[in-house]
């Protein structure tokens, strides 16, 4: 069975960790909204709070940021009746599936994921045992709704190659073609935007410098000075965006406009083509913020109802539940588990 046996179905998460960036904005939530207006799939978006418990949070802050991650997406135009939002904790069934994948996946793939060596570092022997079994809850997030795709962001790759080796192996242990072997979806001009103080580095919300990255949270004038400040070459900006192969911090701000513009790279370098940097910085500027405020003002505007936030999530997680239960209890019953409750 191939996967055009599965419903095309979109699943992708964030952790509700705090601190948004441009990065989630261009590599994950654009992305996921084009995917929603797309038409072509059924999308299932989810604040991944039991990912974000495997590293220490703050009991009320995880609260809020859950609440402010929801209208993050709501203001960046996921529309809660046309796509499924959530957050994970609210269905029990990612817990349960990913149970069922802790005894599919092996410890030599969790010991190889780059992100379990970077989060346990050097001190692994005192990492939470949740932050390395988290790719199989990841895993079991994908598939407990059959996903065939799944859009991220450059660094989740490996996350989702394990993803297909969990469905793979469960397929062939049990001798199902039960789960799909997940599409990972990672295109478009910024699926890696990196820092505006070091166009080697990814941009982040745990880069001790501010100046490296754009908060969603930042003002028009922070958003101006930040990129004013952005860290760039002597050289003006050539006509063919080949030639920005050696010159990573130049790259980035060319394809940051393009992600914003919703235009391809080639298109922006025939019109910049012999600008100089004092030039386009403030043509980046304007643009960034000509996009980001109205995200910025519609999320304060949604927090002011938390209520009215919760009640969205409640009703995410209903539906969520409608699609994952059933793909849960033939799990089981694949696995061999008896039911006798009524
Ligand atoms: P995180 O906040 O790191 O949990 O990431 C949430 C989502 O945003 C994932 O899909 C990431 O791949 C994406 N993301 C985070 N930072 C960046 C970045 N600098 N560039 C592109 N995508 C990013
Ligand atoms: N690991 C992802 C990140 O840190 C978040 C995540 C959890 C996710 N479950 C997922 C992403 C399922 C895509 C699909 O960004």
């Amino acid at each position: 069975m191939t996967n055009a046996a599965f419903t095309p179905r979109v699943f992708s998460g964030i952790q509700p960790s705090g601190g948004l960036t441009l990065g989630n904005y261009l590599g994950a939530l654009k992305r996921f909204v084009d995917m929603q207006d797309a038409g072509k799939y059924d999308c299932v978006y989810c604040l991944v709070d039991l990912h974000a418990i495997t590293v220490w949070q703050e009991p009320e802050k995880l609260r809020a940021n859950t609440r402010e991650l929801a209208a993050f997406f709501i203001a960046c135009g996921i529309d809660p009746e046309k796509s499924i939002l959530f957050n994970q904790s609210q269905v029990p069934a990612h817990s349960q599936l990913a149970w069922i994948f802790n005894t599919v996946a092996r410890m030599g793939w969790m010991g190889r994921m780059t992100q379990w060596k970077d989060k346990a570092g050097k001190n692994s022997e005192n990492a939470s045992l949740g932050l390395f079994a988290y790719p199989a809850l990841m895993a079991a997030d994908i598939l407990l709704y059959h996903a065939t795709h799944v859009p991220v962001g450059e660094d989740q790759k490996q996350h989702l190659e394990l993803t297909r080796d969990v469905a793979a192996k469960f397929n062939h242990d049990y001798g199902v073609d039960f789960f799909p072997i997940t599409e990972p979806v990672i295109e478009g001009p910024a699926t890696r935007v990196m820092s505006l103080r070091d166009g080697t580095k990814k941009m982040s919300k745990s880069d001790p410098s501010d100046m490296s990255r754009i908060n969603m949270s930042d003002d028009a004038d922070k958003i101006a000075q930040k990129f004013r400040k952005a860290r760039t070459d002597s050289e003006p900006l050539p006509g063919n965006y080949d030639e920005l192969k050696e010159r990573p911090a130049a790259r980035n701000l060319v394809d940051i406009f393009a992600a914003l513009s919703g235009r391809t790279q080639a298109d922006i370098m025939t019109e910049v083509e012999g600008m100089q940097w004092g030039t386009f910085k403030p043509l980046l500027a304007d643009l960034a913020v000509d996009k980001l405020s109205p995200i910025s003002t519609e999320m304060t505007r949604l927090l002011s109802d938390p209520a009215e936030i919760d009640r969205i999530l409640g009703k995410g997680a209903d539906r969520a539940d409608s699609i994952a239960t059933p793909i849960l209890e033939k799990t089981y019953e694949l696995v061999g588990m008896v039911s006798s409750r009524g």
